[in-house]
């Protein structure tokens, strides 16, 4: 399952978005097969988090058609999106305070899938050993790290077929880094494909099979690591800070 091949699990076509009257997305298309793991880069603002949350029937869609292996899911209710068989991890880790860690990951636990890999709380544990040892807590009272890993396993044990990870690392300590980037790493080698928002180019880089460059609501790049790699004019016109 984790051959990469170029059957499209997720497809975007011509997406607009507003929020009001502020048109933020201005006609994304995006594809993502399986045993992908797409990189959405851009700056502050670029329209990067607003693509996740159209695809998770967050953000109405004006205009374009979204599509889960070929069918329609533009606008849905999130609840069906995430049926349809995708994951998602916010930006701002959502969390339930008052919930155990183990209650949270229970909360996330959904029915296998025949085309995708199934997840088991251990696995998670195997992970993250430090959500083992702190199983018992209120997520309320774990660090942002720790909220971190517990929002993404919370997601991987719905089974999803494709990940949207939003800003994994913002924040965390460097050796957390390089734990989530594993992570990320294995699940894709299971065979989930993922889309990411990664601030740090190094990592999205190293992980990506491909990266889509965004910049104000638009793709303005889309290519494998390298090939951005050889285009220093769009990384600085659209990624340096
Ligand atoms: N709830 C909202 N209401 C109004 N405007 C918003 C809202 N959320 C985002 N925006 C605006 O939409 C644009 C795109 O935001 P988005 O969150 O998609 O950017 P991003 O690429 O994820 O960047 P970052 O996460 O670094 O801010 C920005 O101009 C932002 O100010
Ligand atoms: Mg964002």
């Amino acid at each position: 399952m984790s051959a990469q091949d170029s059957t499209p699990l997720l497809t975007l076509q011509g997406v607009h978005a507003h929020y009001g009257k502020s048109h933020i997305l201005h006609g994304i298309d995006l594809s993502v097969g399986r045993g992908e793991v797409v990189s959405l880069l851009g700056r502050n603002g670029a329209g990067r988090s607003t693509t996740m949350k159209s695809i998770m029937g967050l953000v109405d869609v004006t205009a374009g058609r979204i599509a889960m292996q070929g069918r329609d899911i533009t606008n849905r209710r999130p609840f069906e999106i995430a049926r349809a068989g995708l994951g998602f991890v916010p930006e701002e880790r959502e969390v339930f305070a008052n919930l155990t860690v183990d209650e949270n990951l229970r909360m996330g636990m959904q029915p296998a899938r025949s085309d995708a890999p199934a997840w088991t709380v251990d696995q998670m544990f195997d992970y993250f050993p430090r959500l083992k040892e702190r199983r018992a807590t209120r997520a309320g009272n774990l660090s942002g790290g720790e909220q971190q890993m517990l929002t993404m396993c919370r997601s991987l044990l719905g089974n999803p077929k494709v990940m949207l990870i939003d800003e994994p690392t913002e924040g965390l300590a460097p050796k957390i880094v390089e734990v989530i980037a594993d992570v990320i790493r294995d699940i894709h080698r299971r065979g989930v494909s993922v889309v990411l928002v990664e601030q740090k180019l190094t990592i999205a880089l190293k992980v990506s099979t491909r990266v889509s460059v965004m910049g104000h609501g638009r793709i303005v790049f889309e290519g494998p690591p390298p090939a951005l790699q050889e285009r220093q004019d769009v990384v600085q016109e659209w990624l340096a800070v």
